[in-house]
This record gives structure tokens, C-alpha cells and sequence, in this order.
């Protein structure tokens, strides 16, 4: 791969300390708990984590496969990967590799099951990225979607501004910024969310964070 990519100079590769910070604070590590276990996994499977970012999921993802699975991560970020590569140098996971590449043309196999959280709304076509994703996983795998977008809360008005904010300092590129980054997250996300909606079977839904953030889930039918 190149070592330019769209998202240099962003802030995932300014600013991956700061965002591993975020990452991993407790009430965030709830949700990434619940992500994981919508996959359904079992000892032994191998799981992708698409945009995996500074691999905060990995330790939940590692806990559910054991030693004898394998846990694989991919991002486009080399200063976010460098995190997730640290960390699992730090814990000795030997059945844990995290690979520079791009999730929309995955640089994996096939997987049991596929995770990508608060990525969808960052690629242009989401519908073809949980299209790929599907094929990846093959009949009988899981797939799950965790995004952050506005709450319909009331009281949620504060957290919403916050994520504005987050977005508008996160999003690459000047094509994204000529309309709200936000609302394009949402469109993107609301894309996404109904691909896996149409291509798989026994989903789940749930809202978390005051109407925040959403985990969406399917299998893909045998
Ligand atoms: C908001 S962060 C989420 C990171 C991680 N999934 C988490 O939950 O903390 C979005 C991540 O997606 C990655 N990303 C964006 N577009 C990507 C692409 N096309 N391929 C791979 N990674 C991508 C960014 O580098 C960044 O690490």
C-alpha cells in the first residue's frame, strides 16, 4: 500500500494518544463490551475488526476467542496502528495482529465474524463497505455496527454539541467539510445500518449512551 492515504494529516494520525485517551474511558468500554457481544463468539474464531483504530475492542475480542482464536485489525491510520500494535505487545497476545490497510478492499480472509465501530460513517459508500464485509464473513457470520449520531434525547442536547464538535475536528478532507460532517456520519451510517438490515438474518438493535450511540447486528443467513 502507499503510504499516503486520505487520512494524513487528520486527526487519527495526530492525535492517537489523545484519541486512545477517549477510547478506552469507562463508559466507552461499555459499549465496546456490548459490541462484542452482539458477535456471538466462541473460543477458536477469528475475528476482524475493521478501522480498528488504537485497538481499544481488542482486549474484549481476545477474551471471547481465547487463546486458540485469532483477532485481526485493520486501519488506514499508521499512528493508530502503532497504538493497537503496542498494545498488544504490552499484553503478549500472540493470536492478536493488527495490518495497515484499507477496510473498504479488506487485506484479510474469511473471518467468523466482523466488527466496525464508529468507522461506517467515515467511508464514502457504506452500503458497498457492509456489502464486503458480508462476503467476508460468509454464511452463518455476525456482523456488528457500532456509530455515534445526534440523540433524539432532550437531555441529550449537551452530549449532541459534543459530538459536533468531536466530528467537525475529526473529519478528513475539505469534500466532507462543504456539507455538516455530522449529518454526512448519519447519512452514511443510516446506509450502512440498512444494508446489514437487508443482507443478514436475527438482528439486534440497541441504543446506548442516552441515545447516542447505536449497535446495530445481524448473522448471515446459511
Ligand atoms: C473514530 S475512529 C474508531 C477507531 C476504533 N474502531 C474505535 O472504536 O475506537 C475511526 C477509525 O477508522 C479508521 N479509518 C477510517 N477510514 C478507514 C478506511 N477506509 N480503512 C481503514 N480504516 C479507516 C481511522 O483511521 C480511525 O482509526
Amino acid at each position: 500500500m502507499a503510504d499516503r492515504t486520505p487520512l494524513d494529516g487528520t486527526f487519527y494520525e495526530r492525535a492517537a494518544g489523545l484519541y486512545d485517551l477517549v477510547a478506552t474511558a469507562p463508559g466507552v468500554r461499555s459499549w465496546r463490551v456490548r459490541a462484542v457481544d452482539a458477535l456471538d463468539l466462541s473460543p477458536g474464531d477469528t475475528v476482524v475488526e475493521m478501522g480498528c483504530g488504537t485497538g481499544a475492542n481488542i482486549p474484549y475480542l481476545r477474551e471471547q476467542v481465547g487463546t486458540e482464536g485469532r483477532v485481526i485489525g485493520v486501519d488506514l491510520a499508521g499512528a493508530m496502528l502503532r497504538q493497537a500494535q503496542a498494545r498488544t505487545e504490552r499484553a503478549g497476545w500472540e493470536n492478536v495482529s493488527v495490518v495497515r490497510g484499507d477496510a473498504t478492499t479488506p487485506p484479510v480472509g474469511t473471518a467468523d465474524a466482523l466488527l466496525a465501530t464508529f468507522v461506517v460513517g467515515m467511508l464514502e459508500d457504506s452500503t458497498e463497505a457492509v456489502e464486503t464485509w458480508l462476503q467476508c464473513v460468509g454464511a452463518g457470520g455476525r456482523l456488528a455496527l457500532l456509530n455515534a449520531g445526534r440523540s433524539p434525547r432532550p437531555a441529550a442536547m449537551p452530549l449532541n454539541l459534543c459530538l459536533r464538535l468531536f466530528v467537525r475536528l475529526a473529519a478528513p478532507g475539505n469534500r466532507l467539510r462543504r456539507r455538516s460532517p455530522l449529518r454526512a456520519l448519519e447519512e452514511r451510517w443510516r446506509r450502512a445500518r440498512e444494508a446489514l438490515f437487508s443482507e443478514t438474518v436475527d438482528h439486534r438493535e440497541q441504543r446506548l449512551g442516552a441515545g447516542l450511540v447505536s449497535l446495530v447486528s445481524g448473522r448471515v443467513p446459511e
